[in-house]
């Protein structure tokens, strides 16, 4: 199974950005672990600071993987744009963020992804990666 990872804006500076809220791990370092620790999957990470940028990766992704793991940051709150892509798409995406996004300021509770999501996991730190990843293994029957 082919999954990829988008990660939107300043999340290029995890480890140094707001330590108290988003760990001090840089994302490289957490993706290795989720490559060991899923090892039988195929995980690809991406990261863009631009919207029209992470909008061509959820296209491009719903070409080749079978599950998208998105943090789109701050353009979750203000995207139209990449809500449509979520929806125009078929290949299923979850939702994620580090922080509880709720327990934040109010700006943080609209997502223009969620409706269109598969689900949300969100407020576990890093570990809402791990969650979402999980979420796409079938159970054993
Ligand atoms: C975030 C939450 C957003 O509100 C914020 O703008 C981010 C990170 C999170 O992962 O907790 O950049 O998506």
């Amino acid at each position: 199974m082919k999954i990829l990872i988008i990660n939107g804006p300043n999340l290029n500076l995890l480890g140094t950005r707001e330590p108290e809220i988003y760990g001090g791990k840089t994302f490289e370092e957490y993706f290795s672990h989720l490559q060991f620790k899923f090892r039988s999957l195929e995980l690809s990470y991406v990261q863009s600071n631009m919207e029209g940028e992470i909008i061509n990766e959820l296209q491009n992704a719903a070409k080749t993987f079978d599950g998208i793991v998105l943090n789109a940051a701050a353009y979750t709150h203000t995207s139209v744009a990449i809500g449509d892509a979520v929806k125009a798409i078929e290949t299923p995406v979850v939702e994620v963020h580090i922080s509880n996004t709720h327990a934040r300021e109010d700006f943080r509770h609209k997502s223009f992804i969620a409706a269109n999501a598969k689900g949300l996991i969100l407020g576990f730190g890093l570990k809402s990666y791990d969650l979402a990843i999980t979420s796409f293994i079938k159970d054993e029957e």
